[in-house]
């Protein structure tokens, strides 16, 4: 079982967003019984809340439901429980390295996967409907390449 954690700032927006898509993706490869998929955020305004209603509305679109998940904060466990810590910017892989302690999961940013690699799924908690979209479209990107890494693993 490959255990993987997608990590932004509120847990609302881009990793539960990751964490759907990559559901979906994983569910498509017939994977889902060799995955774990969860995700969490750095701060804590928002635990125990519903994805974002702009996050919902615009994964839906795209047929993703993020419905059902619960924002919850990093725990210093997770940096063993998991063996990928997917960091949504390079401001939050920042803040993994200085919250948790060293584990054995390997922990970059979800473009890391994608070519080029490096680039940040920007926050679009404050931005408009456009923003919503570049997120997924990145969050896409990123989710499909690093499927493809863990299917090769597998
Ligand atoms: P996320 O977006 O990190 O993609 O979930 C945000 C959600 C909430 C806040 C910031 C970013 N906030 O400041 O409350």
């Amino acid at each position: 079982m490959i255990k993987v954690l997608f990590v932004c700032l509120g847990n609302i927006c881009r990793s539960p967003a990751a964490e759907g898509f990559f559901r979906r993706e994983a569910k498509r490869r017939r994977l889902e019984d060799r995955v774990a998929i969860d995700s969490a955020a750095i701060g804590a305004w928002h635990v125990g809340e519903p994805p974002d209603r702009r996050a919902q509305s615009a994964c839906l679109r795209r047929g993703v439901d993020i419905a059902s998940q619960r924002a919850r904060r990093i725990a210093p466990s997770d940096a063993d429980a998991f063996d990928y810590i997917v960091a949504m910017d390079s401001a939050i892989l920042e803040a993994l390295a200085s919250e948790l302690p060293a584990g054995r999961a390997e922990t970059k940013l979800l473009l890391d996967y994608a070519t080029p690699p490096g680039r940040d799924v920007p926050d679009p908690y404050y931005g408009t409907a456009d923003d919503f979209e570049l997120m997924l479209d990145l969050v896409e990107e990123g989710v499909e390449a690093l499927v493809s890494e863990i299917e090769r693993r597998l």
